[in-house]
C-alpha cells in the first residue's frame, strides 16, 4: 500500500530489508522543515502551577468514566519541568520544526483579562530554547485546552467565546510575535465539534448537534479574529488554520455512494476549508443543516469575511480516509491501527495533499500531524522496536514527496508525536510517540522510529 517504485522490494514491516541505494532515495527539498508535533495539555503537567487556571480538560478528565484507567493531564509526560532535557532530544534528532501549543488557562486563568507573567515566560523560555538549538518554533494557540471559566458561561456555543480568543492571541502575538515564525490559530476544529458535542467523548463532553455545527461556526470566525489581530501588529510571523482533513471515498461505485461520499466530505472537510480559503460555507451542507438550525442562524452579514481573512499556509493533519456507503454510513477498507478510527491508507496523504492544491491553491502547506498509535515495549536491554511506526511514516512520506514531485507546495511534516502523551479519552493506552516516556520515571528513550527518522532528516530524503 502506498509504497513507490523506489521503495518496491521493501516489505511493510519489514526493516530488515537493505536501504535503497542512494541514487534510488526520495530527495526532499532544501530546508525541508523536518518537525514534530505536541500539545499542551497532552505533555506538560504542572497543572496546577505558576497561576495555571483550569481547562474544560482538566474538569472532563477528572470527571468518573470520562477517560480510559481514569487518567488525567495533571502530570502527562512532565514536559513544564523537562522541557529543557526534551529540547536536547529535539536537536539531537536534529529537528528542524517543532510545532507546540500554548496553554490558554496559563496565559489567562479565567480567559479573560491580564495575561499571567509565568505562564508568558514558560512559552518563551522554550521559544528561545528551540532557537538556541536551531529548531524552528510553530506555536498553536488553541489546542482544545479552553479555560473552564469562558465553558461556564456557555464555551463555544457563545459567540463572544471568539472575541475572547482573539484577546487571548492578541497576547501572545505581543509577547512571542517577534520570535515564533509561525502560528497556528484552532487546532482541529473538527475534533471539538465532533468529539466535544457530537459524541461527546471529548471535553465538554456533549451530544448536541445543533449546538455542534454552532461551535464550527464560533471556531471558525474565532480563527479569522485572531489572524486578523496578528495583521494589526508588526509581526512578521505568519499563520495559518490547522485542519485534520479526511478524504472522502464512495464505498462502491454507485451514485448514491458518491452523492453521499460528497455530502459527507462537505461536514469533514469542505466545512472548515471553504469558509476559511474561499469565504463561503458549502451549499449543501447549508441545505442539510437547514435554516432553522443554530449555525444557519448564528451566521451574521461580515463573519465571512473574517473568517476567511488572507492566510499566509494552510496546516493540514491526515490520518485517515473515510469510505461512505449509499446510506450515509462508513466501512472499513484498510487494515485499523489500535486507534479503531484509522485506517491505514498512505495514498490518502497524496490525495488530500494533491487536493486542497488543486482547490484551495496555491497556498503554501504544512503537514503538522502525522502518526499512528503501536503497542511499543521498553525492552530489557532498552530498545523499543517500533517496527510499525517507521513502516508507516515512510509510506506515508513517500506518498508526501510524490505529491511534492507533482507541484504541491509543502514546506514541512511533523510526525504526531514528539513524545507518548496523554491521548484524550484513551489516556496514557495509546503511545504516539517517537520517544517513549516511561511514565513511573519520566524517562524518555528513542524508539526505532525516533532513530530512523533522525537518518532521513541528516539524509534530506527517504
Ligand atoms: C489529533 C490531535 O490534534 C492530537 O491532539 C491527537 O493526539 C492526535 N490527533 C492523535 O489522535
Amino acid at each position: 500500500v502506498g509504497t513507490t517504485a523506489a521503495l518496491d522490494g521493501c516489505q511493510p514491516g519489514d526493516t530488515t530489508a537493505p536501504d535503497p541505494s542512494p541514487a534510488a532515495r526520495l530527495p526532499f527539498p532544501q530546508d525541508f522543515g523536518w518537525g514534530a508535533a505536541t500539545s499542551a495539555y497532552q505533555i506538560e503537567g504542572a497543572a496546577k502551577e505558576d497561576g495555571r487556571g483550569e481547562s474544560v480538560w482538566d474538569t472532563f478528565s477528572h470527571a468518573p468514566g470520562r477517560i480510559r484507567n481514569g487518567d488525567t493531564g495533571d502530570v502527562a509526560a512532565d514536559h513544564y519541568h523537562r522541557y529543557a532535557e526534551d529540547l536536547d532530544l529535539m536537536r539531537d534528532l536534529g529537528l528542524r520544526s517543532y510545532r507546540f501549543s500554548i496553554s490558554w488557562p496559563r496565559i489567562q486563568p479565567d480567559g479573560t483579562g491580564a495575561a499571567n507573567q509565568r505562564g508568558l515566560d514558560f512559552y518563551r523560555r522554550l521559544v528561545d530554547g528551540l532557537h538556541e538549538r536551531g529548531i524552528s518554533p510553530m506555536a498553536t494557540l488553541f489546542h482544545w485546552d479552553l479555560p473552564q471559566a469562558l465553558q461556564n458561561t456557555g464555551g463555544w456555543e457563545s459567540r463572544d467565546v471568539a472575541q475572547r480568543f482573539a484577546d487571548y492571541a492578541a497576547i501572545l502575538f505581543d509577547a512571542l510575535g517577534d520570535r515564533v515564525p509561525v502560528w497556528l490559530t484552532i487546532n482541529e476544529p473538527k475534533t471539538v465539534v465532533q468529539n466535544g458535542y457530537l459524541t461527546g467523548h471529548h471535553a465538554p463532553g456533549l451530544r448536541d448537534p445543533d449546538a455542534a455545527y454552532l461551535v464550527a461556526h464560533h471556531l471558525q470566525l474565532a480563527h479569522g479574529l485572531a489572524v486578523r489581530a496578528l495583521r494589526e501588529t508588526s509581526s512578521t510571523g505568519r499563520i495559518g488554520p490547522a485542519f485534520n482533513l479526511h478524504p472522502c471515498y464512495p464505498a462502491d461505485g454507485s451514485p448514491a455512494a458518491a452523492e453521499a461520499a460528497r455530502l459527507y466530505d462537505g461536514y469533514e472537510n469542505r466545512i472548515y476549508l471553504d469558509s476559511a480559503l474561499k469565504g463561503s460555507y458549502p451549499e449543501d451542507v447549508l441545505a442539510d443543516l437547514g435554516p432553522d438550525s443554530r449555525m444557519v442562524r448564528g451566521i451574521r452579514d461580515g463573519d465571512l469575511e473574517i473568517i476567511s481573512a488572507p492566510v499566509d499556509l494552510l496546516a493540514v493533519q491526515y490520518y485517515t480516509p473515510i469510505y461512505v456507503t449509499a446510506t450515509g454510513s462508513t466501512v472499513r477498507r484498510w487494515p485499523t491501527s489500535e486507534a479503531e478510527w484509522q485506517q491505514i491508507y498512505p495514498d490518502g496523504m497524496y490525495d488530500i495533499l494533491t487536493r486542497v492544491t488543486r482547490d484551495y491553491g496555491p497556498i503554501p502547506l504544512t503537514v503538522t500531524e502525522n502518526g499512528l498509535p503501536t503497542p511499543d515495549v521498553l525492552a530489557a536491554d532498552g530498545t523499543v522496536e517500533d517496527t510499525g511506526r517507521v513502516t508507516f511514516l515512510r509510506d506515508h512520506l513517500a506518498a508526501a514527496h510524490r505529491a511534492v514531485t507533482d507541484g504541491v507546495p509543502l514546506e514541512s511534516f511533523h510526525v504526531w508525536s514528539l513524545l507518548d502523551n496523554f491521548e484524550w479519552a484513551e489516556g496514557y493506552d495509546q503511545r504516539w510517540g517517537l520517544i517513549y516516556v516511561d511514565y513511573a520515571t519520566q524517562r524518555r528513550v528513542l524508539k526505532r522510529s525516533a532513530h530512523w527518522y533522525r537518518q532521513v532528516i541528516a539524509d534530506n530524503a527517504l
